[in-house]
């Protein structure tokens, strides 16, 4: 299989500075990557329990031609496992075979792997090498990049985790054949969400392209990956310990986490795309009710959601919780967001398709009401 590579971002973020390289096929060609960078042999790579066969066997033959002493960690997917006790097993394997702050951690999978092993990662001996290749398209997009990483802790998702850029971020498109449709869409829905704070033109492509990208033909994926990569970028590069612009990242995610959080953090009933997606509904709502611009926007939000497959709606009945109680918990794990100021929550709200603002004074009363037209 031949590699090509598509486009190369270098990124300039705090002190540090990576590239994030684009292509097909890429993933064998990282051991000549590590020797640039490093002398160290050591190499831990944590694979999620999706990829196995020819590609993993070429890429560890690649390592060893090249002498790297390798280890292989599979992580059985999923956010409950996002974990100390994960990180803990992860830990063990790094000071029991003699990990060095110059050897390198390769994390190969979803935004769940990418942000456990990005984690472990930063706090081992303060930091070791880390090289990340997201497989999903909520990793390849938005994850891997902007150096989040943390660990979900009891009840709160991202409870404990750090800033911390890896020394190569590869996205080989070739993992995107393989995503389920759940993946896929749940994907879509972080690109949908850049669309929606600051590019219109991308929204209306979207909107017109549904066909194409949903049979993930390559050119306009490429487009509005892309496109979605750069907007991360511009948000970020000023702003990495998200005090102003970054925020806006964050559309969606105040009431989106909320629903997370109150269906399951161990059980998982959304994927984070889809509670997103949810989140990016009630957020319109209450735009709506701000700003006086009546259901104008919750419609092109709930027309674009409803076209990429994904849930605008949280079906009670349909997920096994009591409306009432789901309702309640939705409303007391919001007050947890990691945005608050004080007691203030910080909701970015749109103004119109492609513009968005930072919000601190939505009333308890509109929040609520929100909850109670997502919640049926
Ligand atoms: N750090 C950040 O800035 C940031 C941003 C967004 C989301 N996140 C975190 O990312 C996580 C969600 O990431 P996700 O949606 O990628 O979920 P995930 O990592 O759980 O992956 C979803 C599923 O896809 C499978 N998979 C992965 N790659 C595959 C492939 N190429 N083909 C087939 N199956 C594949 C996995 O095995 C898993 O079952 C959440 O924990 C969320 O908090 C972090």
């Amino acid at each position: 299989m031949s590699s090509e590579i598509h486009k190369k971002y270098t990124v300039n973020f705090d002190k540090s500075k990576h590239e994030i390289i684009i292509g097909r096929n890429i993933v064998t060609t990282i051991s000549n990557f590590i020797t640039e960078e490093t002398n160290d042999k050591r190499v831990l790579i944590v694979i999620d329990d999706f990829f196995s066969g020819e590609v993993l066997n070429s890429l560890l033959q690649e390592l060893s031609k090249l002498e790297f002493a390798v280890r292989v960690y599979r992580f059985t997917a999923g956010k409950q496992h996002k974990n100390l006790n994960e990180a803990v097993k992860l830990y063990e394997i790094l000071e029991s075979n003699d990990f060095a702050r110059d050897s390198t951690m390769i994390a190969i999978g979803g935004g769940v792997i990418g942000d456990l092993a990005g984690f472990v990662a930063s706090t081992y001996l303060r930091g070791m090498n880390l090289i990340q290749v997201p497989t999903t398209l909520t990793a390849m997009i938005d994850s891997s990049i902007g150096g989040k990483v943390a660990i979900n802790f009891r009840k709160t998702v991202n409870a404990i985790g750090n800033y911390y850029h890896p020394i190569l971020n590869l996205i080989d498109l070739q993992f995107i054949s393989s995503l389920s449709e759940l993946d896929f869409r749940s994907g879509l829905a972080e690109i949908i969400k850049c669309s929606i704070i600051c590019d219109r033109a991308l929204f209306d492509t979207l909107n017109t392209n549904d066909v194409e990208v949903l049979n993930r033909e390559e050119d306009i994926l490429l487009k509005i990956f892309c496109r979605a990569i750069e907007i991360k970028l511009d948000h970020v590069r000023n702003d990495v310990k998200e005090q102003n612009r970054r925020l806006k990242l964050n559309y969606g995610h105040t009431l989106g986490h909320s629903v997370e959080t109150s269906t399951g953090v161990f059980e998982e009933v959304y994927r984070h795309g889809e509670g997103v997606s949810i989140g990016m509904v009630g957020a319109a709502y209450i735009a709506g009710g701000l700003f006086n611009c009546g259901d104008r926007i919750l419609h092109k939000h709930e027309e674009i959601l409803k076209k990429y497959g994904l849930p605008i709606k949280v079906d009670s009945d349909k997920i096994g919780f009591e409306r009432t109680k789901l309702l309640k918990e939705c409303i007391r794990n919001i007050k947890k967001d990691k945005k608050r100021k004080g007691n203030k929550l910080r909701f970015i709200l749109p103004v119109e398709i492609g513009k968005c603002e930072i919000c601190s004074d939505v009333t308890d009363e509109l929040i609520s009401e929100s909850f109670g037209y997502l919640i049926q």
